[in-house]
């Protein structure tokens, strides 16, 4: 996909952004989800916000890292094409969901490989940002 967009009221090329969109809910109703969707057609026209589904990944275990899973695979390489990553998450006992705190561990795996790296992150539940830090 080209990294630019041209406007539709101004014929102005721009570059364009890609947003990654984590849901740290697997629920069938859940309002994190719901939230990137709102964010998907909110987005400005220059801003491209594709969400990718953790709730299938394995759980992370240092043994298989010298063999990804395809979903892992996968999902590193969603992350490192992508200029930021917007995180909703609901608050599960205090801190951030399982399922966000896995795809976050292997997200940070290998050490030489950690898919975060240089990324910027936002998100609405704060203990995203210390449980994503390595
Ligand atoms: C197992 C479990 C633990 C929860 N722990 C908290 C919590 O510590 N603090 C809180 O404010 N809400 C807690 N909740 C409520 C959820 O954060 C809330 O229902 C949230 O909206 C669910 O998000 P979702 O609609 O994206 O699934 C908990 C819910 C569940 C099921």
């Amino acid at each position: 996909m080209s990294n630019n967009i041209v406007s539709q009221t101004t014929g102005e090329a721009k570059p364009r952004v890609r947003i990654l969109g984590i849901s740290g809910s697997s629920r069938k109703g859940s309002y994190n989800t719901a939230l990137l969707e709102a964010a998907k057609e909110l987005a400005p026209e220059n801003v491209l916000i594709e969400t990718y589904d953790i709730s299938n990944l394995p759980l992370y275990n240092q043994d298989l890292e010298t063999r990804m899973p395809p979903q892992v695979r996968e999902l590193k390489s969603k992350v490192k094409q992508a200029d930021a990553i917007l995180f909703a998450t609901p608050e599960h006992n205090y801190t951030i969901t399982a399922v966000m705190k896995n795809a976050i561990e292997w997200g940070n795996r290998p050490p030489n490989d950690n898919s975060w790296d240089n990324k910027a992150g936002s998100h609405h539940e704060r203990l995203v940002r210390s449980a994503g830090r390595s």
